[in-house]
């Protein structure tokens, strides 16, 4: 005869990590801005995917002793932790105010596979992983807005005026369009086999987008039709993602990297990488993020043309290489 034994529903049990209570665990993924880069800091709407497999995680508790980072770039009191890591200190004094514990004590562990400068929102997916770990150990949650906002403190700190891309796209389940602060989901009829390839060179976010400002300050005409093309081309991607047309999606990726190097955020090491992944019969390539370095973004055919891909861009030199996959909405 067997007992009946009462389980306790856990069905909303906190991750099992071990840290001692009250602590919390926050995460977020990568994203790659597929099309508008630059030009949404104008206001013209852009298309961003999270990229799954490469996460940022969290864990923090609040201690009684002094507060502490440990992190692939530093282990040590908070107080002394590198300029470097400014942007990583500011999100957590972001959300301590918020909660009205400015001065509270917390150790954070910072875990991420996203590569650092590499146009992949490496900061703002560690920003985020620190507001939802630090209200998840407060036992709290804020909303959407809340959050955006908090993620976008720490983002001013490194990028001087983000459009918010990146901040909601770390956070993404999903293909966003994004314009001007609001965001949308998007219609996909059919996968998106895409390949990152990282060049190796360190993106330059702040300074690529100081650059586009200080070129439209000297030739808006040109600069502002530059801007309006690349708006363009996330409009009509939109009609093409919903309508399943990867060779259109492709070429419209070509033609923004192209526009992209006229803005004058391009590098030599993203054309080679570009160009391997046309030789590799890519249907479009372009890089992504804010430029001057970081990643190239391929499409292929299918998953097996993306593993291919993958290969040829390795033995073209590209520093690590990354495959994801957009799935269909419908
Ligand atoms: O380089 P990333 O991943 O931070 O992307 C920046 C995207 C820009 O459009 C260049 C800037 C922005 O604020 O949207």
């Amino acid at each position: 005869m067997s007992a009946r034994v009462d389980v306790p529903d856990t069905s909303d049990a906190r991750p099992e990590i071990d840290v001692a209570p009250p602590s919390g665990v926050g995460h977020a993924s990568a994203k790659a801005i597929l099309f508008g880069e630059h030009a949404v800091v104008f206001g013209e709407p852009a298309i961003a995917v999270p990229v799954r497999s490469l996460t940022a995680s969290v864990r923090l508790h609040r201690t009684d002793g002094s507060a502490r980072l440990d992190s692939a770039l530093y282990h040590g009191p908070l107080h002394t932790a590198p300029l470097r890591l400014d942007v990583t200190t500011t999100a957590l004094h972001a959300v301590l105010d918020h909660l009205g514990e400015p001065g509270a004590a917390v150790a954070m562990t910072i875990e991420s596979t996203i590569p650092v400068e590499r146009g992949l929102g490496s900061s703002a997916a560690v920003s985020a992983a620190i507001v939802h770990a630090a209200l998840d150990a407060w036992r709290t949650t804020a909303d959407d807005e809340t959050i955006h906002e908090l993620i976008q403190v720490s983002e001013r700190r490194a990028h001087g005026s983000p459009s918010g891309l990146d901040a909601r796209a770390v956070r993404a389940t999903g293909p966003l369009w994004f314009q001007r602060g609001a965001v949308a989901g998007l219609e996909v009829a059919t996968p998106l086999h895409l390949v990152i390839a990282d060049s190796g060179v360190r993106g330059r976010t702040r300074e690529a987008v100081q650059g586009v400002a200080d070129r439209r300050e000297a030739d808006a005409a040109t600069i502002d039709a530059l801007i309006g093309a690349l708006g363009g081309l996330s409009v009509a991607a939109r009609d093409d993602l919903a309508r399943g047309d990867l060779p259109r999606i492709g070429a419209g990726m070509s033609e923004a990297h192209r526009l992209l190097v006229e803005l004058g955020v391009g590098d030599p090491a993203l054309d080679h990488l570009a160009r391997a992944a046309a030789g590799a019969g890519a249907l479009g390539a372009k890089l992504t993020g804010g430029g001057r370095g970081g990643c190239v973004l391929a499409l292929a055919t299918d998953a097996d043309h993306a593993t291919a891909i993958a290969a040829h861009l390795r033995g073209a030199g590209a520093s690590a290489v990354w495959t994801t996959t957009v799935e269909a909405t419908t």
